[in-house]
């Protein structure tokens, strides 16, 4: 048994000591409390035995995110630490699990664990057990559904810290087309132009590993929005029309 409302309670007041006014800070906490609800409504689809066990990992999954600014006053893992074995460390080896007084089985804090550390590697390491798989696909997903809503209603400017005219005027790499092509995530040293970074997190689509994570993608509207980007350059102009038919 999960107490829902104890969990809120202690994720707010361990929130509050970051400074919760600043729109980056509240961006994070927005985010983790959809990508909780979408968890939980991915869950049976996906076959898994326990709805808040899935919403606790959407609770939690991005914890290290303030420790993470505070510390680094950035949010890019590459240039200070990978945010989700971060949180999964303060969770697990220094204690901050002990807060929320949860009652679980071992079995269940290995899944939670197990789904915070990987939930934003590429890709999924080998040796997972298969519930270990699922509670870690579906936050995946959750959280991948919600980036495109993050994306949206944040300036890319500001997303990908790149000029509108370097948005407006650049071309897509070929590599990143490739990844399109192979409908696949785009690695990061792939990622060279400004555009290159809006049509990787639109390949993020080709990643949701259950159909139900798609359905929700598209009835939000948020992919397509993004699809409806608007370029000074021919080429990726051409090119976001040709992605607009084949991204479904
Ligand atoms: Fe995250």
């Amino acid at each position: 048994m999960i107490d829902k409302n104890q969990v809120r309670q202690v994720f707010d007041q361990y929130v509050s000591a970051y400074h919760v006014d600043d729109p980056k800070i509240r961006l994070k906490i927005d985010h983790t409390y959809r990508v909780a609800e979408l968890c939980q409504r991915i869950a049976t689809p996906a076959g898994a035995d326990d709805l808040d066990l899935a919403w606790l990992c959407g609770m939690l999954h991005d914890i290290g995110r303030f420790e993470q600014v505070k510390r680094y006053n950035t949010f890019v893992d590459a240039q200070s630490v990978d945010h989700a074995q971060f949180g999964a460390d303060l969770l697990f080896q220094e204690g901050l699990i002990d807060r929320f007084s949860l009652s679980l089985p071992s079995e269940d804090l290995r899944v939670l664990e197990q789904a915070i550390r990987c939930h934003s590697a590429y890709r999924l390491p080998e040796g997972l057990s298969d519930r270990e798989r699922i509670y870690c696909s579906i936050l995946r997903d959750a959280d991948k559904v919600d980036i495109f809503r993050v994306n949206c209603d944040t300036p890319p400017e500001q997303i990908y810290n790149v000029t509108t005219e370097a948005l407006k005027t650049s071309a897509v790499s070929e590599a990143v087309k490739e990844c399109f092509y192979n409908r696949t995530a785009v690695l990061r040293s792939l990622k060279v132009t400004a555009i290159d970074y809006l049509v990787a997190h639109l390949c993020l689509t080709f990643e949701l590993v259950y159909p139900v994570s798609r359905e929700i993608a598209r009835e939000q509207g948020y992919v397509d929005r993004l699809l409806a980007f608007s370029s000074d350059n021919p080429d990726t102009q051409a090119w976001f029309a040709y992605m607009r038919s084949h991204i479904w």
